[in-house]
């Protein structure tokens, strides 16, 4: 790739979700700060991005360099980086392959060399390149050569830095973003909103892709909106489970000053990071969908395979597969552990639970060793609400 690798899909924070144009150096030292002392930088988040509306309006005329906003950003971009990086973390910045920004501020196209060569001189690590603004291109071809000029300019610098590109899934990126621009991840589709339906419909597109992904390429059904307010922490479960099974970037778009102790212990779930994370880095794949219940699975690196129940409906509903469909098979019984209420149970090949409306349970399927643990209950009711 352009410059950095991702062998498992990137984690950070990103301001857009939650703060739009209203980015900031203290917006930033503060969630580097708590990234630190709040347990996010130890579960594995590391990249704290900065999104658009970070600049002036206009080019230094002298050198033609992007310019830091002297109101958001007065200490400037490399002291706000210099920070980030002060306290064992990843930073990473906003340009768009276009003439300007979705916001309006002046964009990339024509100036790829001399912005790739600002953001390495400034320390950052990231950069999402965005695709407003782009003169009218309709062609893969087109989109191919504009996101190639950044790649190679970002590679020329010689820094590492991941290129997270944003063209919203307009032209197939799965198929040419890595191998062709040397971008390790892509949207896959238009911006997520704030509500259970966008969550959805962005959900039901990128689940299909599945069979792009995998390690040093992820598909990415944009950041999370997990704590922002809109969905209720059933939802919010049933969307940090399915980025995490489909092996999604986890990017927090929330406030994390004002986090409730629900959103945190979402977002810190650490069995359900590990199914993101995990190493084998296949994107879960959808093995049912009827009538609003949904079955997913993702085989993991040491044989496990993880299995999300998903119930779209408005009703709790039974969701029920096998371990022989989840690709499990040759053993006398498994384990089931619910990555949300942490109970394991154990079943000779029925994986089945009551999910409640909007709801997901996840579940981590093992082979069962010596360890016994009690027979398989939710079949006749308690499911995690
Ligand atoms: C586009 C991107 C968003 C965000 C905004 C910023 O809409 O898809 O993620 O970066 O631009 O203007």
């Amino acid at each position: 790739t352009a410059g950095a690798d991702l062998p498992t899909p990137l984690m950070g924070f990103n301001d857009w979700n939650s703060f739009g144009c209203n980015v900031s150096e203290k917006l930033i030292k503060a969630t580097a700060d708590l990234f630190v002392t709040q347990g996010y930088k130890d579960a594995g988040y590391n990249y704290v991005n900065i999104d658009d509306c970070w600049m002036t309006k206009q080019r230094d005329p002298a050198t033609n360099r992007l310019v830091a906003d002297p109101v958001k950003f007065p200490s400037g971009m490399k002291a706000v980086a210099d920070y980030v990086h002060s306290k064992g973390l990843k930073i990473g910045i906003y340009e768009s392959a276009g003439t300007k920004t979705c916001a309006g501020y002046p964009g990339s196209l024509g100036y790829e060399s001399t912005d790739a060569q600002t953001f390495a001189d400034w320390g950052y690590d990231l950069l999402k390149y965005d695709n407003c603004n782009h003169l009218g291109d309709t062609t893969q071809a087109q989109y191919i050569t504009r996101y190639k000029k950044m790649g190679d300019a970002l590679k020329a610098t010689g820094r590492p830095i991941v290129y997270s590109l944003c063209e919203w899934g307009n032209l197939e990126p799965w198929t040419w973003a890595k191998d062709k621009v040397g971008a390790p991840m892509w949207r896959t589709t238009g911006d997520i909103s704030d509500s259970w339906s966008s969550m959805l419909s962005i959900l039901t597109s990128n689940a299909k892709l599945d069979t792009f992904a995998g390690p040093g390429g992820w598909n990415d059904p944009d950041m999370l909106e997990v704590g922002n307010g809109g969905m209720t922490d059933t939802e919010y479960r049933t969307h940090f489970s399915m980025w995490s099974i489909m092996a999604a970037p986890l990017i927090i778009g929330s406030d994390l000053r004002t986090e409730s102790p629900e959103t945190r212990d979402i977002l810190l779930n650490k069995d359900v990071i590990a199914i993101d994370q995990d190493a084998k880095g296949v994107q879960g794949k959808e093995i049912e969908n009827a009538g609003g219940r949904h079955v997913f699975v993702k085989p993991l690196a040491n044989g496990d395979v993880a299995v999300a129940l998903l119930n779209e409906t408005d009703a709790p509903a039974l969701i029920d597969t096998t371990a022989a469909a989840a690709g499990l098979t040759g053993h006398p019984s498994y384990y089931l552990k619910d990555l949300w209420s942490k109970e394991t149970t154990q079943t000779t090949g029925v994986i089945s639970s009551s999910v409640p409306a909007h709801g997901t349970v996840l579940y981590r399927v093992s082979p069962a060793g010596s360890k016994v643990y009690p027979p398989q209950t939710t079949l006749s009711g308690s499911a995690p609400t």
